[in-house]
């Protein structure tokens, strides 16, 4: 009664290997062990860069003055596709939290309210060259953003109409 199971399994453990060489199923055993060891690496670099402070203070500064629209419709598309970036209005809550994603962030932040800041105009303004261009040639707002966040992205009729807003707004 006992001996049906036991006597099977070690034929059929025997019929797997047995053509197999030996010095395969040693690099293999080495290769999964390197590879959970990479793995386990990886992990630890990722918990670890989550304790980096940059990216995570996600301040607002007050807004000061805004620019003189030249209609309602262009403040509307340009705090779709660009407030996150060129103004104190970042929506935080929405761009990604997880390091090494919220450095990017932090510093497409720090650099595009450097460039320009529709919230501390014109102080915030001097540094921007052609802002209306800046969408015309597609530079504006950055594809990697866009395909990150895609509300931000506009369809190509919203995207003439910020286009004169801007040229209407900032005169070039
Ligand atoms: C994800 C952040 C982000 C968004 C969103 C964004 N920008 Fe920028 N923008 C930047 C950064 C960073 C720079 C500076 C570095 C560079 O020029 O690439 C910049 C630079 C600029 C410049 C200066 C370019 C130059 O070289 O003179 C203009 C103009 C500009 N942005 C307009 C816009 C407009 C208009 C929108 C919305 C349609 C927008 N940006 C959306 C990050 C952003």
């Amino acid at each position: 009664m006992v001996a049906e199971p036991q006597g099977r399994a070690p034929q059929d453990t025997a019929l797997l290997v047995r053509d197999v060489p030996v010095s395969i199923l040693v690099r293999a055993r080495w290769v999964a062990w390197f590879a959970m060891g990479a793995i386990g690496v990886l992990l630890l670099v990722f918990l670890a860069a989550q304790l980096v402070p940059y990216g995570r203070t996600h301040g607002n500064p007050p807004v000061v003055q805004e620019p003189a629209w030249d209609s309602a419709q262009t403040r509307t598309l340009f705090a779709r596709a660009c407030n996150d970036c060129h103004s104190n209005e970042t929506e935080w809550s929405r761009l990604s939290n997880v390091a090494p994603l919220s450095w990017l962030t932090q510093w497409a932040i720090d650099e595009g309210r450097n460039v320009f800041n529709v919230s501390e105009w014109p102080s915030g303004g001097r540094k921007a060259g052609n802002i209306a261009g800046s969408v015309q040639r597609g530079q504006m707002p950055p594809e990697i953003y866009v395909s990150l966040y895609p509300e931000a992205r506009l369809t190509p009729t919203e995207q003439q109409a910020l286009i004169r807003g801007l040229r209407a707004t900032f005169g070039d």
